[in-house]
């Protein structure tokens, strides 16, 4: 018998891809990282990426602003960091400096990579159509970086309140899907 599956937590089901952080830098000021995990593949290549950052969010008026941001991939021994990442503000507290992170210089736009992470994505915002009704940046992936020494790290999948999945086995089906 099929249970009923509240409509608050659908996305605890649908969420795909990793847990990310997202960098931004407001002009003339440190750069700040928020936790997300609400982002979909939009376009092979060049890739483009759609997110939802919450409005709420000290993000959110430097992503529209600057147009600009990073989306580093963190591996899974860095979930405590992560979900603390998530739970704070850069309106109060200057993440970098609390928070064991490296931020390196990214080479086209201007929040800073996160050393840590396993893939960097320099994003410029492309598309703020559906910003004002979704909270939704549609975003250019311009440059991407990976970190050679943690190409078999595990990624994290948020499935709510602190609750997350690690990456598991990898399986092998013949498919012309690329
Ligand atoms: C695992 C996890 C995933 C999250 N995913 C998102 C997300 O996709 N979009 C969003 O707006 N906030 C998300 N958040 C919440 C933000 O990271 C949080 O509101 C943060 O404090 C915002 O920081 P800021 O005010 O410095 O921008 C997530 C938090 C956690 C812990």
């Amino acid at each position: 018998m099929l249970k009923d599956l509240p409509l608050g937590r659908v996305y605890q089901h649908i969420e795909p891809g990793p847990v990310t952080l997202l960098t931004t830098q407001a002009t003339g000021k440190k750069p700040n990282v928020m936790t997300m995990s609400w982002h979909m593949m939009l376009d092979f290549e060049p890739p483009y990426i759609g997110c939802v950052v919450g409005a709420a969010n000290h993000s959110f008026a430097t992503l529209r602003r600057t147009g600009e941001c990073v989306i580093a991939i963190p591996p899974a021994d860095l979930a405590e960091v992560v979900t603390k990442i998530g739970n704070c503000s850069g309106r109060d507290t200057d993440k970098f400096a609390v928070f064991p992170l490296t931020p390196l210089p990214a080479r086209h736009v201007a929040p800073p990579l996160v050393g840590e992470c396993i893939v960097n994505l320099e994003c410029k915002v492309r598309d703020t159509y559906m910003v004002n009704r979704y909270n939704m940046f549609v975003l250019e992936c311009v440059k991407a970086w990976q970190n050679p020494n943690l190409a078999a790290a595990k990624t994290l999948h948020h499935q709510g309140y602190g609750r997350f999945t690690l990456d598991g086995e990898e399986i092998r089906i013949k498919s012309k899907m690329r």
